[in-house]
């Protein structure tokens, strides 16, 4: 069977280093290993609207700068087909027939949806399209024959909901779409990196994100005033390594070899750690160590996302041409399904002689 990958992102603002280090690095290893027959990098604007249907113009102005982030990270189109949603109306299609497999108790019960609608304050006004986004997310996963979606931890939920749909569908059916499986970022420090003032969620509206696309100044500014461990107050005073942000990002971002680069006194980060614990080290030398690793990281990326912005045409082309290329495989899973429902009622010749037949005998 063919590996396939199918992933994506809501374009409701600029990508963020948890982003990164939570399926974008990945993504892009899987890509360069070779491994994938066919790898569909997807900017979900439709899943971004059922939250967002007052404010088209935020899905629409994000589209470029997700594009440009996933261009920057090393997503090439010569390898990975970059689309985005909407322009593929298979998706919505097969979200139609999905919905007759999954009940509202059902949806009730997905916690990131609880989740997202406590955050997003809908109390009893939730639109019925944000409601049922896990059915056509399972729409965007099996209409590609993904069997893999690299995702964030808080994808798990919906990933079940794809897997339980795909079976609904096969039992009833008969065999015809793949069922998924999630690939989680291997680092449990990577499931969900805090925010940089230590609260569990990086969010926009918090002001507690690094975008890939800040300046050296801009991440520099906000590694220097990261939230540490509070306690630690001189730097003889012994620190806490756990739950601290400074240390958790290390934990994601940091290598033996950026050790041996920018702060060779200690052997690798479980050295660092130590001498935080006992004490005598100050967070300005963390900080500054974690700030020279955050660059050798986002350095490439911003010198990628530079070249990429001289030419915006260029990059909409690529977002054309995959979206292309995206409907043209949809389209052949659509057909597979209606073959299976069998409702494709003028490409079946026995139903239209069966029908013709049944009046002709009375
Ligand atoms: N829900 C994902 C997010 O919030 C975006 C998304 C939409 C997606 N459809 C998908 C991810 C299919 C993986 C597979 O970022």
């Amino acid at each position: 069977m063919a590996k396939i990958i199918l992933t994506g992102d809501r374009p409701t603002g600029k990508l963020h280093v948890g982003h990164y280090v939570g399926s974008l690095r990945r993504r892009v290893e899987l890509q360069n290993s070779g491994e994938y027959d066919e790898i569909y990098i997807m900017i979900a604007d439709a899943q971004a609207l059922t939250d967002n249907a007052d404010n088209p113009e935020k899905v629409r102005q994000n589209i470029i700068e997700v594009a440009l982030d996933y261009l920057s990270c090393g997503l090439d189109p010569a390898k990975s087909t970059l689309f985005i949603q909407s322009q593929i109306p298979q998706l919505t299609e097969l979200t139609f027939y999905y919905m007759n497999l999954v009940t509202v108790a059902r949806l009730q019960r997905n916690p990131t949806v609880k989740s997202e609608i406590q955050l997003r304050d809908f109390h009893n006004s939730i639109p019925v399209g944000f409601f049922t986004y896990p059915i056509s997310q399972a729409a965007d996963i099996t209409a590609f024959d993904a069997t893999t979606v690299p995702v964030g931890e808080d994808q798990e939920p919906m990933l079940e909901q794809a897997k339980e749909i795909v079976r609904r569908f096969n039992y009833i059916y008969g065999d015809t779409l793949v069922e998924p499986q999630i690939l989680l970022p291997e680092n449990k420090y990577c499931l969900r990196l805090p925010g940089t003032d230590g609260k569990a969620k990086m969010s926009k509206s918090l002001n507690n994100c690094i975008y890939l696309s800040d300046s050296s100044e801009e991440v520099r500014k906000k590694i220097m005033g990261m939230f540490t461990d509070p306690n630690h107050l001189r730097v003889e005073d012994p620190g806490q390594v756990e739950g601290n942000p400074v240390f958790i990002y290390l934990e994601a971002f940091s290598t033996d070899e950026h050790f041996r680069q920018f702060l060779p006194e200690y052997e690798n980060l479980q050295a660092l750690k130590d001498h935080y614990s006992r004490g005598g080290l100050g967070d300005v030398k963390v900080k500054k160590f974690l700030y020279a690793v955050m660059e050798d990281v986002l350095t490439p990326i911003r010198q990628r996302r530079k070249e990429y912005e001289k030419d915006i045409p260029a990059v909409l082309e690529i977002l054309r041409q995959g979206s292309i290329k995206a409907e043209a495989k949809a389209a052949a899973t659509l057909n597979r399904v209606k073959q299976s429902m069998r409702i494709n009622y003028f490409d079946d010749q026995d139903y239209l002689d069966e029908q013709a037949k049944k009046f002709a005998e009375n």
